[in-house]
C-alpha cells in the first residue's frame, strides 16, 4: 500500500532537497517498503563462482525469506524458497555444502535439488497428495555477467532492463578477469542500530571520507602514499571525479584511483602483471577505465558494490527494524590471479572493509550516531541532501548518488514522480567498446 508523498521534498530553484526523518523511524514507512519494493523488484541473490558443483548450495537470506542457492544436479543454479511444502521447517539446516537432496528434519519429507518432491514417509496414508505441486517454490531468477537476482514478483520487468546502467558497472567488475570473477569463500556477517538506507546512503557519499576515515587517511600519508583523495581536498588537484545516475534508483561514485597502503612492492608487481594482461585482452582504453578508476556503486533496494583497484567488496542489507539492519559483506577476485595476489586482496578485506577494519567501524559509528539524532524528529524533522544540487556535473563529493536512490524510493513508496537529475554513463564517460562487452 502506497503512502502519501510527503517524505521527500526539493526546490529545483533553491537547489535544495530534504528527507525527512521518518523514513528513518516509521514501522508504516518500512512495511510500505517491504510491500512495494522488497516484494517487487529484483534482489541480489549472489554470484554463480559460489557454486562450484552439482549439489553444491548455500543457505541465505534474501529480502527477509529464506533461500537455498543451489546447483541442481544437472548443474542448473536456482534459488528454492526453503521451507518445507508439509507444514514449514526449513528443509536446509546447513549454511552451506553438497547436497544429494534436501530432507526436512520435522516428518522427513525429501526434495531433490532441482527443488522437486522425491520422497514422503507413509505416502500411502494421505488419500491425495500430488508431489508435482508440492515441490519447493521458486522466485524468478535471472543473472547478469555472473550475478544472480531472484524476485517474488512474477511479473516483475526483465533484469537487463531494472539493471538500466548499472549494467556497465558489473560488467567492469567482470571483464576484471579472463577465466571468471570468483567470490572469496564465506562472507562477513555483521549488524548495525541503524536505518537500512543509512548504510545505502554511505555506500556512495565520498563527502564522508576525509572526516570519518580521517585515521585510514593519516595512515596512508605517513606511509607516503599520496591517494586522490588526499590531493583533491589538499591541493584542489582536478581529476574526473563523477556522481553518476544510472536510473531506476541505481547511482555510483566515479572516483579516480584510489592509493591502497597495505601493500607490498611484491603486491604492485602482481596488479601490475594482470593489469599487463587485461591491456593484451581488452585494450589500455578499457583497462584504463576498469582498473585506474574505483567506483561505489549501489544497486537499488539494496546492493552495493565497492570496486576499487585492489580488492572489490560486495555487500547487501537489510533492516530487522526501522532501527536495525543486517549486512552481508563478500570478497570478489579474479579466478586466475594465482594465491598471493587473492592474500593481498583478502588482507585489504578484512582490514578495511571487514566488521573490524579501517572503515567499517568507523561508518556505522557515523550511521548510528544519525540514528539516535533521529530522537530529535519532532524538532528537527529533515535531513539535507541538497550538496550540488543544480550543479552542471555533481562529483563524488557532492550528493546526487543519495538523491538518485531517494527519487526511486520516494516514487516506490508514495507514487510520486520527481524529474530525475545527472547526465548518463555514456554522457560522461562515453561508449563502451563492442570488444570488452560482457554478455549476459
Ligand atoms: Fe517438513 Fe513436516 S514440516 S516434513
Ligand atoms: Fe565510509
Amino acid at each position: 500500500m502506497k503512502l502519501q508523498p510527503r517524505f521527500v521534498q526539493e526546490d529545483r530553484v533553491a537547489g535544495t532537497f530534504r528527507v525527512h526523518r521518518d523514513v528513518f523511524l516509521s514501522q508504516e514507512v518500512l512495511e510500505a517498503e517491504k510491500a512495494e519494493f522488497f516484494d517487487k523488484v529484483w534482489l541480489y541473490l549472489g554470484h554463480e563462482s559460489e557454486l562450484d558443483k552439482p549439489g553444491d548450495f548455500i543457505a541465505r537470506q534474501v529480502g527477509g525469506r529464506p533461500i537455498i542457492f543451489t546447483k541442481d544436479r544437472k548443474g542448473q543454479i536456482r534459488a528454492l524458497l526453503n521451507t518445507c511444502r508439509h507444514r514449514g521447517a526449513q528443509v536446509c539446516r546447513e549454511d552451506f555444502g553438497n547436497a544429494k537432496i534436501f530432507t526436512c528434519f520435522y516428518h522427513g519429507w525429501a526434495y531433490g535439488t532441482d527443488g522437486s518432491l522425491v520422497s514422503v514417509p507413509d505416502a500411502d496414508s494421505y488419500s491425495s497428495l500430488d508431489r508435482e505441486s508440492h515441490g519447493l517454490v521458486q522466485p524468478k531468477l535471472d543473472s547478469y555477467s555472473g550475478f544472480y537476482f531472484l524476485s517474488y514478483n512474477p511479473d516483475v520487468e526483465p533484469l537487463t532492463d531494472y539493471l538500466a546502467d548499472a549494467k556497465e558497472l558489473l560488467d567492469l567488475v567482470a571483464n576484471q578477469s579472463e577465466s571468471g570473477m570468483a567470490v572469496v569463500k564465506g562472507a562477513h556477517h555483521y549488524s548495525m542500530k541503524a536505518n537500512w538506507k543509512l548504510l545505502m546512503e554511505n555506500s556512495c557519499d565520498g563527502y564522508h571520507g576525509m572526516s570519518v576515515h580521517q585515521t585510514y587517511v593519516e595512515m596512508m600519508m605517513s606511509l607516503g602514499m599520496t591517494p586522490s583523495l588526499v590531493k583533491q581536498s589538499g591541493d584542489g588537484a582536478v581529476v574526473a571525479d563523477y556522481g553518476i545516475n544510472l536510473g531506476n534508483g541505481h547511482a555510483t561514485t566515479w572516483f579516480p584511483e584510489l592509493g591502497r597502503p597495505l601493500i607490498s612492492e611484491r603486491g604492485l608487481e602482481l596488479v601490475a602483471a594482470h593489469r599487463e594482461r587485461m591491456v593484451e585482452r581488452l585494450g589500455e582504453e578499457y583497462t584504463r577505465r576498469a582498473l585506474n578508476t574505483s567506483r561505489n556503486t549501489i544497486v537499488f533496494p539494496n546492493l552495493v558494490i565497492v570496486d576499487l583497484n585492489f580488492g572489490i567488496q560486495i555487500r547487501t542489507m537489510f533492516p530487522l527494524s526501522p532501527t536495525e539492519t543486517a549486512i552481508t559483506g563478500w570478497q570478489i577476485s579474479p579466478a586466475e590471479v594465482g594465491d598471493e595476489l587473492k592474500g593481498y586482496r583478502i588482507d585489504n578485506a578484512l582490514t578495511f572493509w571487514g566488521p573490524g577494519g579501517l572503515a567499517t567501524p568507523d561508518d556505522v559509528e557515523a550511521l548510528e550516531q544519525c540514528q539516535i539524532g533521529f530522537a530529535t524528529s519532532k524538532e528537527v524533522p529533515w535531513s539535507d541532501i541538497s550538496k550540488g544540487f543544480g550543479k552542471p556535473r555533481p562529483t563524488t563529493f557532492d550528493e546526487l548518488q543519495m538523491r538518485t536512490f531517494w527519487r526511486r524510493w520516494n516514487f516506490l513508496v508514495t507514487g510520486e514522480q520527481l524529474p530525475e537529475e545527472g547526465e548518463s554513463y555514456a554522457q560522461l564517460l562515453g561508449p563502451i567498446s563492442e570488444k570488452a562487452k560482457v554478455s549476459s
